[in-house]
């Protein structure tokens, strides 16, 4: 059964154009309950861990650099089939392939610069979730 818990990361180029408060409303319209939520400017170190398995990419370094460049805002969701609903609702990580009207669509800049990053798995969303927010009770 799918689960219903996915991590998302406002990312810093979102947060620097002042879409926070349009992203947060899209995402709850489409249904999703925040479970939790905070605003952080975090080290390379924490964004290197947090990308890890991307390690051996070309663009790991750039993405860590970008990821601690500004304040950035990790939210755990809840819905049902959240992970899956919510890489449809985000769009394609390239906002040059991204359908009308999904969140990278409307405020993505490039493919680094995605606006907003997704869970790709339930493992993954829980992996994530606990990433940022160790002393959450319900995960
Ligand atoms: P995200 O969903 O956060 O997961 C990994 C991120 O790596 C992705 O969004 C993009 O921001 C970034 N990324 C993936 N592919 C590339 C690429 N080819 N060039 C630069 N950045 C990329």
């Amino acid at each position: 059964m799918a689960g219903n818990i996915t991590l998302t990361i406002i990312k810093p180029d979102a947060v620097a154009a002042g879409h926070t408060g349009k992203i947060i409303d899209h995402i709850i319209q489409a249904g999703y309950q925040v479970l939790a939520m905070k605003l952080m400017h975090q080290s390379p170190e924490t964004a290197g861990k947090f990308y890890e398995v991307h390690k051996e990419r070309p663009f790991y370094g750039d993405l860590v650099k970008f990821m601690s460049s500004g304040p950035c805002v990790p939210m755990v969701l809840k819905k049902d089939n959240a992970v899956e609903d919510f890489r449809k609702l985000i769009g394609a990580t390239n906002p040059a392939n991204a359908e009308d009207g999904t969140i990278r669509k409307l405020y993505a800049q490039s493919i680094e610069a995605n606006a907003v990053h997704g869970s790709d798995s339930d493992e993954n969303a829980h992996r994530e979730a606990h990433f940022y927010f160790s002393d959450l009770e319900i995960l």
